[in-house]
């Protein structure tokens, strides 16, 4: 299990010079692609999953997936919503096994931003889960992403970030200093010394949005200057369709498995570029010594039921799984009847947390009082009830 907590990955690039690569992935060969280059690398590595990109596929088959590979990894890795576009999404996220929120409020007026982040901040640091808040707003310019980030370039200012950190909490912030999401038009001139300026002001994890495009120099600096993460998502995007228009013109009756061959091998050599000029490679092991991995938490109970039948048992078991498993970092609910006849206890829950901060705000959070008082502790007087680390 390589998945570990962003903000110890995130401060551990911070105090260490170099900046970790948050890849947006649309697809299972931009999902091995990037892992297979962190592999390679040494490297720990954030898989991203963009809100805006929840069209192109279904997010509760495709994270399955990403928690998976993050298992499988030798590396570090942290999943982490990109773009969050609202509370209920970012819950959702964490439900699904993201261990890194970004909400992205960037365009609502601060005062708004600041009370829409710290709404969110609030939820997920009671599942353990740290958040990415953006200030300024990085706007599209071209390619295919762009379009969803429209309107005009707002820089972050040092009095305002300062503002926003202090009341919304939130563990990272991302900034806007001339960035733009999509392809460059020319060379960008970002502001370093407004960065710099925060960097000092703030001491926490910076990130930049809009990766794509950027020169060598440029990203050093950025890194110079406190930035520890960095998205990037267009250039994959780019170096695939690249890939399926060579394979098209290098042979017209190809289907779709021919076109789409080479896909996870481009975006695994552009990700490698990208990790060894940010100075991610080799870091693994050193950062997999120092953070504690990200290990959910078995909540088990096993009960008897007394004076309901057993239909109105399932039927209390049902609506237990519905409810809960709405509750912010839980990852799963399970119910179950003893196999044998003559067990001592006949019934099961099994609810898994992502984290154990969820052991105490599931116990008070609204819904588990109001299911657990009226629906299931007056039937289930009779049961035990144990939290489990779990690996
Ligand atoms: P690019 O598409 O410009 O690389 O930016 C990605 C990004 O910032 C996603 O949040």
């Amino acid at each position: 299990m390589a998945l570990v907590n962003m903000k110890e990955m995130l401060y551990h690039a911070y105090h260490n010079g170099y900046a970790v690569g948050a890849f947006d992935l649309v697809s299972l060969d931009f999902l091995e692609g990037i892992i297979d280059a962190a592999e390679r690398c040494h490297a720990p590595v954030i898989l991203s999953l963009a809100e805006s990109h929840f069209e192109y596929f279904d997010i509760e088959l495709v994270m399955p997936a990403v928690v998976a590979a993050a298992k499988r990894a030798t590396i570090p890795v942290a999943i982490h919503l990109d773009h969050g576009e609202s509370i209920e999404s970012a819950v959702q996220a964490i439900n699904l096994g993201c261990n890194g929120i970004m909400l992205d409020s960037s365009q609502q007026a601060l005062t708004d931003n600041i009370k829409t982040t710290r709404a969110v901040v609030d939820m997920a640091h009671a599942c353990g889960v740290p958040v990415e808040g953006e200030l300024g707003y990085v706007p599209g310019v071209e390619g295919e992403d762009a379009e969803r980030h429209p309107g005009e370039v707002s820089y972050t200012t040092v009095t305002e970030a300062k503002d926003y950190v202090t009341q919304t909490e939130v563990d990272f912030l991302a900034v806007s200093i001339g960035t733009v999401h999509g392809r460059m038009q020319g060379k960008p001139k970002l502001d370093f010394i407004r960065l710099q300026e925060i960097n000092d002001a703030l001491a926490i994890p910076l990130v930049i949005h809009g990766g794509t495009g950027l020169s060598d120099d440029q990203f050093q600096q950025l890194i110079g200057c406190g930035v520890s993460k960095i998205n990037y998502y267009t250039s994959l995007a780019d170096k695939a369709g690249l890939q399926i228009r060579d394979n098209a013109n290098t042979n017209p009756h190809l289907g779709y498995t021919g076109l789409t061959t080479g896909i996870r091998n481009a975006i695994s050599v552009e990700v490698e570029r990208c990790i060894r000029l940010w100075g991610s490679a080799n870091r693994a092991e050193e950062l997999l010594s120092q953070c504690a991995p990200w290990m959910p938490v078995e909540h088990l109970i096993i009960y008897n039921v007394d004076g309901i039948t057993e239909q109105q048992a399932n039927t209390m078991m049902q609506q237990g799984r519905e409810i809960l498993s709405t509750i912010p970092g839980v990852l799963e609910v399970v119910t179950g009847h003893a196999v044998q006849d003559d067990a001592s206890y006949r019934y099961t829950w099994l609810i898994r947390f992502c984290h154990p901060a969820v052991i105490e705000s599931y116990r008070t959070h609204p819904e588990h009082v109001a299911f657990a008082d009226t629906l299931f502790r007056p039937v289930a007087g009779e049961r035990i009830s144990i939290d489990y680390q779990t690996s």
